[in-house]
């Protein structure tokens, strides 16, 4: 259960400077889904719209959700029917062909209930195509901002969140909750940060600075210290150890 302390908040601005990335680099998981005419596909964690847009373009019927005012403001900015629910509250009974989500289900951290409700969203037969942190994404970067934390006495529970499972814990509660996994895949995708870490640890990790009220801009330099020399090049670009977890699976 998430405590006020660290609760994620999230801005169209900020996301579309800092993160544009996620959706450019969604290419593959949309190759997964091949939306086309006639499909009904629901988009969890619909962001701003920029997948949900492309999806709705191949022709396909397509809803959004997410929980984010803001995001969700940006994505009906783009002709989009999007709603304002959470995957674990959403109430879709055999609605859709497709459940589609990309970088979100590792900020779910109720994944049982998330898989109930994406299974009761779809049809008999209809399909879960999701991809989103795996096991080991941004390892380095959350050792780092633990670090930071015992050295400038913080909590270091605020660094990570998220819900990293290997392929055979997701298989496991997939097989559970009324799936059969088609293809599941781990793998590294190193993801160069066009704005840096600054922005990246800004966008995504606000909650574990504000802790540190008027020093956290030297508790994020510190962070940024210990992993230049792994996540950052000679001519200063920064790349996250990114994990994707991809996977598709047909709802039984
Ligand atoms: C991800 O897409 O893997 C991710 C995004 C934000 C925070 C943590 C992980």
């Amino acid at each position: 259960m998430s405590s006020l302390a660290d609760e994620q908040t999230w801005s169209a601005d900020s996301y579309d400077r800092n993160a544009r990335f996620v959706s450019d680099l969604g290419g593959e998981i949309l190759s997964w889904l091949a939306p086309a005419p006639g499909m009904r596909v629901l988009d969890v964690g619909c962001g701003d719209g920029a997948l949900t847009r492309r999806i709705a373009d191949a022709g396909a019927e397509v809803v959004g959700i997410d929980i984010s005012d803001s995001l969700l403001d940006a994505a009906r900015a783009r002709g989009l029917d999007v709603r304002a629910m959470s995957v674990t509250d959403m109430d879709f009974s055999a609605d859709f062909d497709a459940v589609f989500s990309n970088a979100v289900l590792h900020w779910v951290k109720e994944p049982v209930q998330a898989i109930a409700r994406m299974r009761a969203a779809l049809r008999p037969e209809g399909r879960l195509v999701a991809e989103f942190g795996g096991h080991g994404n941004v390892a380095a970067i959350v050792t780092a901002m633990r670090a930071a934390a015992r050295i400038h006495g913080g909590d270091p529970s605020l660094a990570a969140p998220w819900f990293y499972p290997t392929p055979d814990a997701y298989g496991a509660l997939l097989d559970a909750g009324g799936f059969r996994v088609r293809r599941i895949a781990l793998f590294p995708r190193p993801t160069p940060l066009p704005t840096g870490l600054s922005g990246w640890l800004s966008t995504f990790r606000g909650p574990f600075f504000a802790q540190f009220g008027d020093r956290a801009d030297a508790v994020k330099a510190d962070v940024e210290d210990l992993l230049r020399s792994v996540l950052c090049d000679a001519s200063g670009n920064w790349t996250a150890d990114y994990v994707r977890l991809r996977v598709e699976a047909i709802a039984v």
